[in-house]
């Protein structure tokens, strides 16, 4: 059984997709062990709740030092003693002695086809403005391993998406999700869950 922790900030459309899919059987052999924000807010933690899985806050707000921070949130982490963390819209830096520390156990789901409008600034809408604003014809979404850089992790999976003429940044978003996030970041859970997928070179292969 392949234990998760799922990291959110926002409204949890993306753990919702792994909830579902674990219902309905896409991802097999997985179960999330606790969901983890830095927003009290987070519609993500009533997703969770109303579930009956763990969820819990830590927010960098409420210590005095990132340090101080960084250490709790790994400590916090670590008691859970979860295969995999799964970042779905989780938009506070994670620490370099958390990627150390869980080395190719840490996939984000980036709503853009990486190398384009990633990295530092690129997140949430903004990536859909970017896009909008080079008037490229496609885009989409990539699942990818997390390493110190900021998007430059080992790429799993990715799914284009057409832009449309007239699209806004929220409609854009929204098809982004439907069409490749919400599909992309369960079937990568369901490939590792599964032992398929491998880091070789610095780029990750999936096994047949
Ligand atoms: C998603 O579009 C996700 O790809 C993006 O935040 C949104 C969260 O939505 N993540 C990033 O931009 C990370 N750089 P959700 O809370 O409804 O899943």
């Amino acid at each position: 059984m392949l234990k998760i922790a799922v990291l959110v900030s926002g409204g949890g459309t993306n753990l919702q997709a792994i909830m579902d899919a674990i219902d309905a059987g896409k991802i097999h052999n997985t179960e999330i062990s606790v969901v983890i924000s830095n927003n009290p807010g987070a519609y993500a933690l009533e997703r969770a709740k109303n579930k009956g899985i763990e969820a819990v806050c830590i927010s960098p707000k409420d210590y005095d030092t990132r340090d101080e921070f960084n250490g709790e949130f790994l400590r916090k982490l670590d008691t859970y003693q979860v295969d995999l963390v799964v970042l779905a819209g989780f938009l506070v830096v994670i620490p370099p002695e958390m990627i150390a520390s869980y080395r190719n156990r840490i996939i984000n789901i980036h709503p853009s086809l990486i190398p384009s409008f990633c990295g530092t600034g690129y997140y949430g809408l903004k990536v859909h403005e970017g896009v909008l604003e080079r008037g490229v014809k496609v885009t989409g979404a990539t699942v990818h391993f997390v390493d110190e850089g900021t998007d430059t992790g080992p790429i799993i999976l990715q799914k284009s998406v057409e832009v449309q003429q007239g699209d806004t940044p929220k409609a854009l978003q929204q098809r982004v999700m439907e069409q490749a996030e919400w599909q992309i970041l369960p079937q990568a859970i369901d490939l590792i869950a599964a032992g398929k997928v491998s880091v070789v070179d610095g780029k990750a292969v999936i096994a047949d």
